[in-house]
């Protein structure tokens, strides 16, 4: 008898790494705002625009600071390998004075500056938002992962009664971070305002179930779709593994 299967034990032993990893914090994380208040992160619901899985590592009120200082990012490193995709995206928690340290504030500053701090009883040196991101971004990039910085999420434009949405400086930070590693950037902020003007205020504040953060599950579907759009409309390789059109997704390319 003759086999010729060689040639298929060949393709099987070569698995393909294609995993999403998300870095970031609760308006990305499971739960959102917390278990039990009604409101989901945006990375529960990528899923569904991929062929792809997608393994959520976000996690509520971390910061650049606070999910390097855990170790959140160096398990991320640890696990990626060529093929992966890892999409980080900080700010909410990322401001805020270190005279009255919580743990999160970053240290003022575009580059290299670092502040001094005492945190839970122990010295610590606090690097800058993108001296964070660009330090995970790097070692991520060097285990053959791709790496997709995007800005944060908007709070609800809508709150004061009119549609209001400047970016902060964490926007900037993200885009010229990304730029200063070669990883993608998606303006996910610009395209979640964007959607959520042409949505309008009512469906919109219905997405803020108890504050102008945390989304919804149905606000969390819109705003993991405008990440989606932003994708399709940038060339960060991972928009090859969408599963659906640009064309399908609403909104227009910025
Ligand atoms: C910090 O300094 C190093 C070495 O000069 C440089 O490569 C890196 O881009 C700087 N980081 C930031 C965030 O400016
Ligand atoms: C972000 O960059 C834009 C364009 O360079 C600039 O106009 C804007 O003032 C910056 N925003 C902040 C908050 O730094
Ligand atoms: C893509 O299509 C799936 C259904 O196949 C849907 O669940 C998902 O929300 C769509 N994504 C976008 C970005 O429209």
């Amino acid at each position: 008898m003759k086999f010729s299967t060689p040639a298929v034990l060949v393709a099987t032993a070569s698995v393909v790494h294609a995993t999403v990893f998300l870095a970031g914090d609760s308006t990305m994380a499971r739960n959102g705002g917390g278990a039990g208040t009604g409101t989901d992160g945006w990375g529960q619901f990528l899923q569904f625009s991929l062929n792809v899985p997608v393994n959520n590592q976000a996690i509520g009120g971390r910061s650049a600071r606070s999910f390097t200082r855990e170790g959140r990012f160096q398990t991320i490193i640890n696990t990626v390998t060529s093929g992966d995709t890892v999409i980080i995206e900080f700010g909410h928690n990322d401001g805020g004075s270190l005279s009255t340290d919580n743990g999160r504030t970053d240290c003022p500053g575009a580059g290299n500056e670092t502040c001094q701090t005492v945190f839970n009883g122990v010295q610590e040196t606090v690097l800058t938002y993108p001296a964070y991101l660009q330090n995970a971004a790097r070692a991520m990039i060097a285990k053959g992962a791709q790496v997709i910085i995007s800005s944060p999420t908007p709070n609800n434009p809508w709150e004061g009664g009119s549609f209001v949405y400047t970016p902060n400086r964490f926007t900037n930070y993200s885009r010229a971070s990304a730029a200063a590693v070669g990883a993608a950037f998606v303006d996910h902020g610009q395209y979640t305002a964007n959607r959520f003007q042409a949505l309008g205020k009512g469906t919109v504040d219905a997405f803020f179930p108890n504050d102008h953060t945390h989304t919804s599950p149905a606000g969390a579907n819109v705003v993991a779709q405008a990440f989606v759009k932003g994708l399709l409309c940038g060339n960060a390789p991972l928009k090859a593994q969408v599963r659906n059109s640009t064309a399908s997704v609403p909104g227009s390319c910025i």
